[in-house]
């Protein structure tokens, strides 16, 4: 299979399909001054470019990522907190903010925030693991501390079938098409232009629970069929969900509270967010989706999760225990470096 090449105007995490397994990392930078603190990040910044693009090109730093199989297959992303962008006077996109608390959060702040975000994604947990600890490394020389990592998966799935999550519901149908997507995803033209805001929100599953469910209350739920992943209007996954359909009763064929409904783009404008979520499975009880999500402002996601804490027919099975936001770097064309706009 052809590699996944690192250089580009986008980064290869955000442009590749979604492979079947990830790992996200957070750092910390703690505080020196502005000036060593701009320089730590840039020469970081650089030093992941050469770990991430050799790899990639088929000449890894390291011999465990010469790969048996192939030059390792990858795709990377990485993000930068909001704190650190404020306190680095760096020129991050005004949409780059902390979503509030919400009704029902768990929040573990040992498992969120940060001011670094890495995103690593291949077929199989090596590569992802071997980048993570020569990634690691380069960010401690860098005065910066490892905060948290998470590693997530999806289900085999044939090319372009849209993969479950744990309640064995497809998941990443309503995606946007590349023309919503400059306007709701990617920035506005100007320096931000194939930069975005990633949400991170980890979520535990109440998965027993929610399988012991008949399927026609799974199904209401979600506004969808577990089978084929239709809406409840419609015949097949793609069909676009009919929210004013009514039963002769007049009821919602799509109920008030369906997550399909409450996250539509219906609702708030036309407004729509890149969704590549993954499982995790930590614990037999402790389970769930990793909420991936990347959008030009995080304001869409507050919006989203406001409505849905509110009122979603999922709350009884769910918990947010963890949350982040990154501003993601456009990528870096060959012969450049991530994030060298923000520094000139
Ligand atoms: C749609 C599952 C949390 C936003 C969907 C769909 C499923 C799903 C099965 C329908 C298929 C699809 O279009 O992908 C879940 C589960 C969650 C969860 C299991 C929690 C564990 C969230 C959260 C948000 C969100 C926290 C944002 C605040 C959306 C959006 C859509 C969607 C925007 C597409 C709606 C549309 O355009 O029709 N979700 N979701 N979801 N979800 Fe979630």
């Amino acid at each position: 299979e052809a590699a996944i090449p690192f250089h580009g105007e986008r980064q290869s995490g955000l442009t590749a399909p979604q492979f079947p397994t990830t790992r996200l990392l957070a750092f910390d930078v703690p505080p020196v001054s502005t000036t060593a603190d701009r320089t730590a990040l840039r020469d970081l910044l650089a030093a992941w470019t050469r770990l991430l693009s050799g790899t990639a090109a088929g000449s890894p730093p390291d011999p465990r990522l010469r790969g048996d199989a192939g030059p390792p297959r990858f795709a990377a992303l990485v993000g930068l907190g909001p704190a650190l962008a404020a306190r680095l006077e760096l020129a991050v996109p005004a949409g780059l903010t902390e979503p509030p608390a919400f009704p029902g959060d768990r929040l573990d702040p040992a498992r969120g925030g940060g001011d670094l975000l890495l995103q690593l994604s291949a077929d199989d947990q090596w590569t992802p693991s071997v980048l993570a600890e020569l990634a690691t490394t380069a960010a401690r020389s860098a005065g910066a501390a490892l905060r948290w990592s998470q590693s997530g998966f999806l289900p085999r799935t044939e090319p372009d079938v849209t993969p479950r999550n744990l309640f064995g519901f497809k998941d990443g149908t309503a995606n946007p098409d590349e023309e919503a997507a400059r306007q709701w995803v990617w920035g506005p033209p100007g320096p931000h232009e194939h930069a975005t805001v990633l949400v991170y929100r980890r979520i535990r599953m109440d998965t027993a629970a929610f399988a012991a469910l008949p399927e026609e209350q799974q199904n209401a739920a979600m506004g969808r069929r577990i089978g084929d992943g239709a809406p409840l209007t419609g015949a097949a996954e793609h069909d676009e969900p009919d929210l004013y359909a009514k039963h002769p009763d007049g009821a919602y064929v799509i109920p008030a509270t369906a997550h399909v409904r409450l996250t539509g783009p219906r609702l708030d404008g036309g407004a729509r967010m890149l969704r590549r979520g993954y499982s995790y499975d930590d614990a037999p009880d402790d389970r769930g989706l990793l909420f991936v999500a990347f959008m030009r402002d995080t304001a869409q996601f507050t919006r989203v999760q406001s409505r849905l804490a509110d009122r979603d027919a999922l709350n009884p099975f769910l918990a947010h225990t963890a949350s982040a936001v990154a501003y993601v770097l456009p990528g870096a064309p060959e012969g450049t470096v991530l994030g060298e706009h923000l520094f000139s």
